[in-house]
């Protein structure tokens, strides 16, 4: 049941075949372009219970820029990377690249935002990885020849090409998530949107998902509670909490701001705070 409704989402995701920007290369060089790649305006959404996560968000992110995103739980990072391919739709705007994100730009907007799921269960169906990570390429109406290289090249930039033939559903949680990382590569996006993409991981895996995220020339928004990623990763670190938007400036700056940290849920990385010096 769970199953075939996450296979359904997934169809509606990559069902039409009139995407206008099905193969932009991962190893494209940027273009300059002022405009913000990624547009928010006062960014309203409650869920169908009446809770409300998101209480008017706004931000703008240019190409190229890889931004952190964090806050407490419940503080609306999900929420908010589930509206940047309109998986879901709250009040206020939302452009990609200048498009606004609406019933008739979907498919256009999935092909630039690539999203990674908190939880990797959401975004693995198949009875295979390589099925998995070959769907979105084969939705995009891609030669056999070209999905199979893109699964390839997915595959070994998260360190799984021995993982081919393996069920997804038998993988280890960190595995699982370097698949559903994997999903999205291939599909070539222009906005990485990542949520948790280290949480679950054991550090040498933590440490190439750095590697990569630094190595990508992509646009990021990617929501995390690991501070020392932020540190080592990200020069800009938006902070949410209550469903708002109440920080956003250098991740260094930020960082080191103590009360503001501690005022949102949050702590600077371990080192810093003495604890082993
Ligand atoms: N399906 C849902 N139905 C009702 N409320 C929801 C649903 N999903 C999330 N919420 C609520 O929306 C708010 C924002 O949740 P969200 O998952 O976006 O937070 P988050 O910042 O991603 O937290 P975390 O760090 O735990 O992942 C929370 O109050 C949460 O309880
Ligand atoms: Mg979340």
């Amino acid at each position: 049941m769970l199953q075939s409704a996450l296979q359904y989402m997934g169809e509606q995701l990559y069902s039409d075949e009139s995407m206008l920007f099905p193969d932009l290369e991962i190893t494209a060089p940027l273009s300059a372009n002022s405009a913000p790649l990624l547009l928010i305006d006062d960014l309203h959404f409650a869920y169908p219970d009446g809770r409300v996560a998101l209480r008017g968000v706004s931000l703008r992110i240019a190409r190229g820029e890889k931004v952190a995103l964090a806050g407490p739980n419940g503080a609306g990072k999900s929420t908010l990377l589930l509206h940047l391919n309109g998986l879901l739709r709250g009040r206020g705007r939302i452009e990609i690249a200048g498009v606004p994100v609406s019933e008739r730009t979907l498919s256009q907007v999935r092909a630039r935002v690539g999203l990674v799921f908190q939880n990797p269960d959401d975004q693995l169906f198949s009875p295979t990885v390589f099925e998995d990570v070959a769907f979105g390429p084969l939705h995009m109406g891609l030669a056999a020849d070209e999905v199979r290289a893109r699964v390839e090249r997915a595959l070994a930039m998260v360190g799984m090409s021995a993982y081919h033939e393996r069920h997804p559903y038998h993988l280890s949680m960190g595995e699982k998530k370097r698949i559903a990382i994997a999903t999205v590569l291939a599909m070539a996006p222009e906005i990485l949107a990542f949520d948790e993409p280290s949480a679950g991981l054991d550090p040498r895996a933590r440490r190439s998902l750095i590697n990569l995220l630094r190595d990508l020339p992509l646009t990021m928004l990617v929501s995390t509670h690991d501070m020392a990623m932020v540190r080592e990763l990200f020069d800009r670190m938006i902070i949410m909490d209550e469903g708002r938007v109440v920080a956003d400036g250098r991740a260094a700056t930020l960082l080191d701001d103590h009360a503001l940290l501690e005022a949102h849920g949050l702590e600077a990385p371990w080192k810093e705070r003495g604890v082993c010096d």
